[in-house]
C-alpha cells in the first residue's frame, strides 16, 4: 500500500489530498478563491497565484495534520504542472519539488486533465481501460478514448468555449455571478425547457467537435428581448447544452471500437440533469456509466493524488527541474481544429 500527496493550484483552487493506492483518501482540504474572484465576474490569474502562495503551505500541513501523518510517511508527491494559469501551476510544482528534494521522496508531475480523466477510476475499482470519457469543465470540454496513463486519443474537443465556460457566460448574462454552472443548474430547475428556442451548434454535424458560442450569443439576445423569464432561458440553455454533448457523444461512440464504459468527468459533470442524460445514453448502448461524486468533479487534489498512485505504480516519476506547462494536451497526435479560441 502507497500513500501519495497531491497538490492542485492550476485555476482558483488551492488543494491538497493524500490518496493510497487502495483508494482512500486520507484527507483532503480545499480551499476556494470564488469570493477573490466574484467582483471581476472570472478569475484574474494574478490574484490567484498569489492567493495559491499565501494558501499552499499551510494547507499541506493542516491535510497532513488531518490524517494524523508526517511527510515522513508519504511515498510520493504529486502536483499538477499545467495545464492552467502558469503563474498558480509554478506556486503548486515549485512547492511539490521543494518538499520532494526536502525528503527525497519522488515527484511526479500530473497533467490536470489526467487528474480528471483518471477520477473516476478513484471512485470506480471496477473501471477497467479502455473507457470514453466526457471531460467537461471550465477550459475544456473534450471526448477522449482512455486507454491507460498516459493513453488518450482526443475523439473531440471544442472549436471555441468549452461547456463549463458557456455556463458561466450564460450565468453572467443572466446576472447570476460567478461560478455560474450550479446557479444556472438551481435556476433551470424552476425553468421550461423548451420555451426559448436555442441553437444546438454542430448537432448532427459530420465533424466531431462540439461549439458553445453561438448559443451563448443566443442566450444574450433572449434576453435582451425581454420576452422571456431567466429560469426558462437557464432551463432553455441547459436543455441545448444536453442535446448538444448527447448527439456527440453518441457520435462519437458509434465511431470507437468496444469500451468499457461510458465516463464523465470535470466540473460539469458536476451537473444532474447532464449526468442523467448521460446516463440513459450510457443505458441505450449497454454500457456501464461512471461519474465520480461531485467532489471528485470539480478542481480537487485527490484527482491528482490518485494519478500520481497510478503512474507510480508504473514506476514513473519525474525529475526535479521538470517544467510547468500552460499547455499540455492529452493527446499530442490530436490535430488542430478551426476556430480561434481553441482550448487544447
Ligand atoms: O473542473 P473545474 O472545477 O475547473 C476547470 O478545470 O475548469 O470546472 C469548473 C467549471 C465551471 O465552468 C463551473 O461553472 C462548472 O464547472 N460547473 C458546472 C456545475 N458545477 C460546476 N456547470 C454546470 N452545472 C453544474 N452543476
Ligand atoms: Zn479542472
Amino acid at each position: 500500500m502507497r500513500t501519495v500527496l497531491g497538490i492542485e493550484s492550476s485555476c482558483d483552487e488551492t488543494a491538497a489530498a493524500l490518496v493510497t493506492s487502495d483508494r482512500k483518501i486520507l484527507a483532503q482540504r480545499i480551499a476556494s478563491q470564488d469570493e477573490a474572484h466574484r467582483p471581476y465576474g472570472g478569475v484574474v490569474p494574478e490574484i490567484a497565484a498569489r492567493a495559491h502562495a499565501e494558501r499552499i503551505a499551510p494547507l499541506i500541513e493542516a491535510t497532513l495534520a488531518d490524517a494524523g501523518m508526517t511527510l515522513d510517511e508519504v511515498d510520493a508527491i504529486a502536483a499538477t504542472a499545467g495545464p492552467g494559469l502558469i503563474g498558480g501551476v509554478m506556486v503548486g510544482l515549485v512547492t511539490a519539488k521543494a518538499l520532494a528534494m526536502a525528503t527525497g521522496k519522488p515527484l511526479i508531475a500530473v497533467n490536470h486533465l489526467e487528474g480528471h480523466a483518471l477520477s473516476p477510476r478513484l471512485a470506480d475499482a471496477d473501471l477497467q481501460y479502455p473507457y470514453l470519457l466526457l471531460l467537461v469543465s471550465g477550459g475544456h470540454c473534450q471526448i477522449l478514448l482512455v486507454e491507460g496513463v498516459g493513453s488518450f486519443r482526443r475523439l473531440a474537443t471544442t472549436i471555441d468555449d468549452a461547456l463549463g465556460e458557456a455556463f458561466d457566460k450564460s450565468a453572467k448574462l443572466l446576472g447570476l455571478g460567478y461560478p455560474g454552472g450550479p446557479a444556472m443548474e438551481r435556476l433551470a430547475l424552476e425553468g421550461d425547457p423548451r420555451a426559448v428556442p436555442l441553437p444546438r451548434p454542430l448537432k448532427g454535424s459530420d465533424e466531431p467537435h462540439f461549439s458553445f458560442a453561438g448559443l451563448k450569443s443566443a442566450v444574450m439576445r433572449a434576453k435582451q428581448s425581454g420576452q422571456y423569464a431567466d429560469a426558462d432561458i437557464a432551463a432553455s440553455f441547459q436543455q441545448a447544452a444536453i442535446d448538444c454533448l448527447i448527439d456527440r457523444a453518441r457520435r462519437a461512440l458509434a465511431s470507437v471500437g468496444k469500451v468499457n464504459a461510458l465516463v464523465v468527468a470535470g466540473g460539469v459533470a458536476a451537473n444532474k440533469a447532464i449526468r442523467g442524460a448521460l446516463e440513459a445514453l450510457a443505458a441505450e448502448h449497454g454500457l456501464d456509466f461512471v461519474a465520480p461524486p461531485l467532489a471528485l468533479c470539480t478542481d480537487n487534489a485527490a484527482m491528482i493524488a490518485w494519478a500520481g498512485v497510478e503512474r507510480f505504480a508504473m514506476g514513473q516519476s519525474d525529475p526535479l527541474d521538470v517544467a510547468a506547462r500552460p499547455r499540455w494536451p492529452l493527446d499530442p497526435e490530436a490535430e488542430t481544429v478551426r476556430g480561434a479560441g481553441v482550448k487544447a
